[in-house]
């Protein structure tokens, strides 16, 4: 297994491209099973989580190629003219969540599915009662044995209202992708607004369904009976933005983000400018300068978008183990989403946790350490705490960090990170 050696204290001078983002990726890559024609899709990113999920694609029938050899985003193909295989096997879909939402296409297209429970980060219980609740509502038979549920539908889906008790992002496009194929209108309330939402809503308006209202609360779809082809590109990562923001704040120095969708992280923009960062905006860069002065400590609380997003948390946590000052972080999204204190411990952090709030206690300077990553986002907050640490770091368990960030080493070292990945 690979690891991640960093030496720590250099200030990150220089200019990073933003990649395509995973969380629209994964379901827009999961939309184009909706349609037997061809769906191209470009600034894919080079992501362990998408080569897992065109591994589960392949295997249901799906003909599809991958371009990963330019700079400036993959390029994706993929034709399904029929389903063949309605299984989602447990080896595919432990590895990633989001492969749950294949049940989407293949009730839809196929009227069957067996799908294994979910896996994916241990950030949480994760329970997935609104996807099931849904599934019955519009008339699909369910059956949960062995670990997989089994689905079956007789006729086509039947639309419905439904109000979601917390707007989940997942349950959100799953209802776009089935209310899409059902008969008649559909509303869904309290749905979730994040922009990958909004993405994946436009790329199924460009194969010809009828949804409107998506970035705000309440979306209607009207259903139609298939859906084409069609050509979209990502947009860009803004959780993958605000992580070398967030680094360049911890470490000092002063990058410029280029294919960004600034206004996607206003809030924590609003929150790095509050703890003493500058930033200039424009709407698709960002320039962030840091001196190398202790960050003012804010306190901050996860929550659904426009709110502070619970996958910059582990990073913003980094940032504040070396502020000035104590400050207080409340997740309320995911209740073990945690697991990167004991980590940041190993550097010298002094965090004391309380439920779903942590107590953080300014320290002067990271020490460097050996720590392992526990998950996706916590690794990134690793990756922060040993950029600025006094010393050789290492990281262990960086599968994780694969899942997510696309070429990060490349794009470090580009701004003068001395960051290397060797084998353990
Ligand atoms: C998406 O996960 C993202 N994943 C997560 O990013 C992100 O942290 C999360 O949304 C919140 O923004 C992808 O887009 C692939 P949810 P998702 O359903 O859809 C509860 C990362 O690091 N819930 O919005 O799985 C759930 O337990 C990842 O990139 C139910 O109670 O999250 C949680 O408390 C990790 N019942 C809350 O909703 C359900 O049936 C929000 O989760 C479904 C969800």
């Amino acid at each position: 297994m690979d690891l991640i050696e960093i030496t720590g204290g250099n200030p990150l001078e220089g200019k990073i491209r933003i990649s395509g983002s995973k969380n629209a990726s994964l379901p827009m890559m999961i939309a184009s099973l909706l349609t037997e024609e061809k769906v191209e899709l470009s600034n894919i990113p080079n992501l362990s989580d998408v080569t897992t999920l065109i591994e589960l694609m392949k295997s249901l029938g799906a003909a599809i190629e991958v371009d990963q050899t330019s700079d400036f985003g993959g390029k994706m193909t993929c034709v399904t003219k029929n389903i063949l295989y309605t299984e989602a096997s447990y080896d595919l879909v432990r590895k990633m969540r989001a492969s749950f939402w294949v049940l989407a296409p293949l009730i839809a297209r196929y009227g069957e599915a067996k799908v294994s429970l979910p896996g994916g980060c241990a950030i949480g219980i994760r329970p997935i009662d609104f996807y099931l609740s849904i599934l019955k509502r519009m008339g699909v038979t369910l059956d949960l044995k062995d670990g997989y549920v089994y689905a079956s539908v007789k006729s086509r889906l039947r639309s419905i209202n439904f109000t979601l008790d917390f707007p989940s992002v997942g349950v959100t496009h799953f209802f776009l992708m089935m209310s899409s194929l059902a008969e008649g209108e559909s509303v869904l309330k309290n749905a979730a607004k994040e922009p990958e939402v909004e993405a994946l809503a436009e790329m199924l308006n460009k194969m010809g369904a009828k949804i409107t209202g998506h970035g705000t609360n309440t979306i209607t779809i009207t259903g139609v009976p298939s859906l084409t082809g069609t050509k979209v590109n990502v947009p860009p990562d803004r959780i993958e933005a605000g992580t070398f923001a967030i680094a360049v704040s911890a470490t000092g120095g002063e990058i410029s983000l280029d294919s960004v969708n600034s206004d996607e992280i206003d809030v924590l923009l609003n929150v790095l400018e509050q703890s003493g960062v500058e930033i200039s905006r424009s709407k698709k860069n960002l320039k962030i300068s840091a001196d190398r002065k202790r960050n003012s400590p804010v306190n901050i609380s996860t929550a659904p978008y426009p709110g502070f997003p619970t996958d910059l948390q582990a990073q913003f946590m980094a940032l504040m183990a070396i502020a000035n000052g104590t400050s207080v972080i409340k997740e309320t999204i995911f209740e073990n989403r945690f697991m990167h204190v004991q980590e940041l411990a190993r550097f010298g952090a002094n965090i004391k946790l309380k439920g779903d709030t942590a107590i953080i206690e300014g320290i002067e300077r990271y020490n460097s350490a050996p720590v392992m990553a526990t998950d996706l986002r916590a690794s990134a907050s690793l990756i922060i705490a040993a950029l600025s640490a006094k010393g050789k770091s290492t990281i262990r368990r960086i599968y994780h960090l694969d899942r997510g960030f696309d070429k990060i080493e490349k794009k470090l070292r580009s701004c003068g990170a001395v960051i290397e990945r060797k084998e353990d």
